[in-house]
């Protein structure tokens, strides 16, 4: 009987849950998770074993700024950082959607196996297929391959060989952040970055979730090297793109009325369908992500505790109010996420792919 109800109620919540969102007894995607949800993973799992250890501040260690600027070195390409920042651009006028996604690929890059570009690979070297793009943070989530693919293609031809896709996701990022904030944020991004030759699905958990609470945001952040006051810098970014209602539809009762009027109509019970972020400039990166925060109008948990908490309440307020704060801070802390565990020497598994989705054979 005992059993019978232990079955019955993981059935129920694993349908609440949506798809994929624990995987085995060891690896559970907690932050992704509705609130009801926690029964499914059991303490001890991944997600849930905190504090986690805290990472050294990644020290980048072989980056260098114009890396390909180098006439004397092998990897001269003097375009390299013009083509990418023209596909970026072409790809942002068409649709701000896109840049948004980009940001998003550099982040959720970084976070799993450093920034490697292991999220863009479909073919990897040991021959597993369960990558990191079918993880239940990014599938049928992350955006902007097509960007990165066209500035591949066009680096291949100007510079064969020369430019990792690594490269081509840190600088897509700092370009998509330059061109959505008007030209008011300039994230620095040094070159030299190799491509990774590994991606699972089951490292997507190291990715924070929008259920997340306080504490989970700050130890997956720390286990990267990347402070508290990083992770509330970095969540600025939510004032671009899109979510899906399956992360926000159980908390209309906790928003600005009117925004959660808005949005439950939006919704109309449909838990994939997106709605923008920011409902008051949703295509700009702006600090009016922390004015959101203040006046509960952001989607995720994970974004409300940031005005709740009492170790981040300060810095929400002050970035919602002093004009420039913000976005210097954005600009380091996206720079410093760019260092995070990088593969700076050739070997094994790390080599600069000719195609950004497979690894050269
Ligand atoms: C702090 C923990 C974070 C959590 C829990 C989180 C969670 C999420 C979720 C659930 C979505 C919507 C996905 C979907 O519905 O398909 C999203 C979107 C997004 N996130 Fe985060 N995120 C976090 C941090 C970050 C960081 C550090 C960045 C970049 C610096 C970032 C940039 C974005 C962007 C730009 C989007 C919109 C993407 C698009 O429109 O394609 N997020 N995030």
């Amino acid at each position: 009987m005992a059993r019978r109800l232990a079955a019955l109620i993981v059935l129920v919540a694993s349908f609440l849950a949506g798809p994929a969102a624990c995987q085995g007894a060891s690896i559970c995607f907690s932050g992704w998770l509705r609130p009801l949800n926690p029964l499914l993973c059991p303490r001890g799992s991944r997600m849930n074993r905190l504090p986690r250890q805290r990472g050294a501040s990644p020290s980048g260690f072989g980056l260098s700024y114009g890396y390909y600027n180098n006439r004397r070195s092998s990897s001269y390409c003097p375009r390299a950082e013009a083509i990418v920042r023209d596909a970026v651009r072409k790809a942002v006028a068409a649709n701000p959607g896109v840049g948004a996604g980009l940001i998003r690929l550099f982040f959720h890059d970084c976070f799993v196996r450093g920034c490697d570009a292991s999220v863009l690979l479909t073919a990897t070297n040991s021959g597993n297929a369960d990558v990191e793009r079918e993880g239940p943070p990014n599938k049928n989530s992350l955006r902007g391959f097509e960007v990165i693919d066209a500035a591949k293609s066009a680096l291949e031809s100007a510079c064969p060989r020369t430019v990792s896709c690594a490269d081509i996701v840190a600088f897509a990022a700092r370009d998509a952040s330059f061109f959505l904030s008007r030209g008011r944020i300039n994230v620095r991004a040094p070159g030299g970055r190799l491509d990774g030759r590994e991606s699972f699905a089951n490292e997507t958990d190291q990715l924070p979730g929008p259920f997340s609470n306080v504490t989970e945001l700050q130890a997956s952040f720390a286990a990267k090297g990347l402070s508290s006051d990083d992770m509330v810098t970095l969540s600025g970014a939510h004032t671009v793109g899109r979510a899906r209602c399956l992360f926000f539809s159980s908390r209309f009762a906790e928003m600005d009325p009117a925004l959660a009027a808005k949005l439950r109509a939006q919704c109309n019970g449909d838990d994939n369908t997106f709605a923008n972020q920011d409902d008051v400039t949703p295509d700009v990166l702006d600090r009016q992500y922390y004015r959101n925060v203040v006046d509960r109008k952001v989607l995720f948990g994970s974004d409300a505790v940031l005005g709740n908490a009492t170790e981040t309440v300060a810095q929400v307020r002050e970035n919602a109010n002093r004009v420039g704060a913000w976005e210097r801070k954005f600009e380091l802390a996206m720079e410093k996420m760019g260092r995070i565990e990088v593969k700076t020497r050739a070997g094994r598994d790390a080599e600069i792919r000719k195609v950004c989705s497979v690894v050269n054979s």
